[in-house]
């Protein structure tokens, strides 16, 4: 892995370094009122599983900057065992994609796990002080870390590029005289 200017003393890790799965009994108390899994339990154990394995290829804390592309493909029930598999797909300087995978065996059938979701997370990497700090190159090993490593890149542009659209937006908005910081302070 070649040196970047920014972070020449860190190494590249490999993503099978941090990767990670946390596992959980859904139970009654997780339930929404159709009586499945409320999304919002699924999405605490993506960003805890996530920041486990960012934390873990960082070397130290890491907070969650975004999380997009949080899919939920079938229902989670109680009783079902989910595990939740994370892994450092794309690094930056101070920022990591985590790829999730959101896997549940029914309690009730013998049959594989079934997927029941997906998400992409962004963590950044942060000091004592909560400032951004590099983070090792994460390494691909196999093939699908390769296909994961480049979907990552599309990601991480499109996000460049729609942070720049909205705040270019907003910019020309003030400069035509529109005060939107008063209009979000009074809704
Ligand atoms: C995330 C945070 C550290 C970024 O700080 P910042 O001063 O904006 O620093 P930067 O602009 O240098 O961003 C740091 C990195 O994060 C990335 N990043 C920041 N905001 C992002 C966002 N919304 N989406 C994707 N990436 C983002 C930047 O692209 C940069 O990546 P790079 O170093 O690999 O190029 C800061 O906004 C923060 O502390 N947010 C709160 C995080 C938190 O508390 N999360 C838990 C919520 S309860």
């Amino acid at each position: 892995m070649t040196a970047q200017p920014d972070r020449p003393d860190l190494p590249g890790k490999p993503t099978s370094a941090s990767r990670t799965t946390l596992s959980h009994i859904m139970t009654g108390s997780d339930t929404n009122l159709l009586g499945t899994v409320h999304g919002g339990v699924i999405m605490k154990l993506v960003d805890d599983a996530a920041g486990a394995v960012a934390g873990r290829h960082s070397g130290g804390p890491a907070v969650t900057a975004s999380m997009d592309e949080m899919v939920f493909l079938e229902p989670v029930r109680v009783g079902d065992l989910v595990h939740v598999r994370a892994q450092v797909n794309w690094t930056g300087r101070s920022s990591m994609e985590v790829g999730v995978r959101v896997m549940a065996e029914r309690w009730n059938e013998s049959t594989p796990a079934t997927q029941v979701g997906t998400a992409y997370l962004v963590f950044a990497a942060v000091d004592a002080d909560g400032r951004p700090r590099p983070v090792p190159p994460v390494v691909p090993e196999t093939e699908r870390d390769r296909r994961r490593y480049q979907e990552a890149q599309i990601r991480r542009t499109h996000r460049l590029a729609r942070r720049r659209a909205i705040k270019e937006l907003r910019e020309k908005r003030a400069a035509e005289g529109f005060d939107d910081t008063r209009e979000a302070r009074e809704n």
